[in-house]
């Protein structure tokens, strides 16, 4: 060995030896629903943990909020495929939050889901590559307490677990990380904020029939670190739930409500359920309690965030009347 080689191996040897864990495992990863508001936290997630990302942005205003969070942007859509394929094919992984929350046309955006599991999934086919796709925990029988193992027999609205799955018998490393009714925060603008609209308009903090019926819940902040240790380490086929609440019982979200707005909390009898809560009613009156046990036994992740009632206690919901997504 000359002296410059064997100055250029002790360079590299010392290169090797002071990388830290997060350095090596470094990725790229391409993040669709880069601005979401569980996007966009798994964007930080990820750049916090020492990986790069591109983030998906349909507009001006979300390339925007994209590279404020220290990402790339890769301008593009949903609808259009060849953004997403060429997202994918320049990444190591791939996360797939952006949905379109259409609930006047969900046919369409379930399918424009599927459009893009499917594409992205045929970009990372036979690479060892990982990809996360964002689903729901199941809701299976009042009563039980549904686990990761656990899948649907019923047909879906949406079809991104099944979408997701299949890619496994194509050589995808996908994985399906399931998130819970509820993923609450700073910025929430899903179910939650909608109940306390509804007791606002309605003057009263309802609960449907006798308020059992129970929800789970996550904070976005552990979901989020969640995605980045499915990106990292699960294996093809894994299914993960991100969930800290495993049900809360309806009443005690309309009691934590009802006592931020001070006004009564009362039941709203089944029969009346579609007319107070509108297409929330269905939901709100669903017991649908999920368990994360297996997830933190194989993953280590624990929430360490607050849950969902000590979360609405923080106030941040009831500063102003919120925008709502739908
Ligand atoms: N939040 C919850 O409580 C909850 C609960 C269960 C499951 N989930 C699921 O978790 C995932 C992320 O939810 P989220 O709460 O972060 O949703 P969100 O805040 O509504 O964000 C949706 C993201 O998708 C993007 N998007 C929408 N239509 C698009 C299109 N046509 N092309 C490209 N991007 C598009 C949005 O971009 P723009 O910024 O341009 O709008 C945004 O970045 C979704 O699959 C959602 O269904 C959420």
């Amino acid at each position: 060995m000359n002296e410059e080689s064997g100055l250029a191996s002790e360079v590299s040897q010392t290169l090797t030896l002071t990388l830290s864990p997060m350095e090596e495992f470094s990725m790229k990863v391409f993040v669709t629903g880069a601005s979401g508001f569980i996007g966009s936290a798994v964007v930080r997630e990820l750049i916090e943990s020492g990986h790069q990302v591109v983030g998906l942005a349909r507009s001006d205003k979300s390339a925007a909020s994209v590279a404020s969070e220290g990402a790339e942007v890769l301008r593009g859509d949903l609808d259009d495929l060849d953004s997403l394929r060429s997202g994918a094919a320049a990444s190591d992984g791939v996360i797939h939050t952006a949905f379109i929350h259409d609930f006047t046309d969900f046919a369409k955006a379930a399918e424009a889901d599927r459009c893009a599991i499917e594409t992205i999934g045929a970009v990372l086919a036979g690479s060892d590559r990982p990809f996360v796709v964002s689903a729901g925990t199941p809701g299976l029988m009042a009563g039980r307490v549904v686990t990761e193992d656990e899948t649907f027999d019923a047909p879906l609205p949406r079809f991104s677990e099944d979408a997701a799955l299949l890619l496994t018998s194509q050589g995808v490393r996908v994985s399906v990380l399931r998130l819970p009714r509820s993923v609450h925060g700073e910025g929430d603008h899903g179910f939650v904020p909608q109940l306390i609209n509804i007791a606002r308009s309605k003057g009263v903090a309802g609960y449907p029939g006798d308020g059992s019926y129970r929800w789970p819940a996550v904070h976005r902040l552990d979901a989020a670190r969640l995605f980045r240790l499915a990106l990292e380490n699960a294996p093809a086929g894994t299914r993960l739930h991100a969930v800290g609440d495993e049900g809360i019982p309806v009443r005690d979200i309309a009691g934590v409500i009802g006592r931020h707005l001070n006004l009564p909390v009362a039941s709203v009898p089944l029969s009346e359920v579609d007319a107070h809560f509108g297409f929330l009613g269905r939901i709100f009156s669903y017991d649908c309690p999920s368990s994360s046990a297996l997830t933190q036994e194989r993953f280590g992740w624990h929430p360490e965030q607050p849950g969902l009632l000590a979360d609405l206690d923080q106030g941040h919901y009831f500063k102003n009347e919120m925008v709502v997504s739908g």
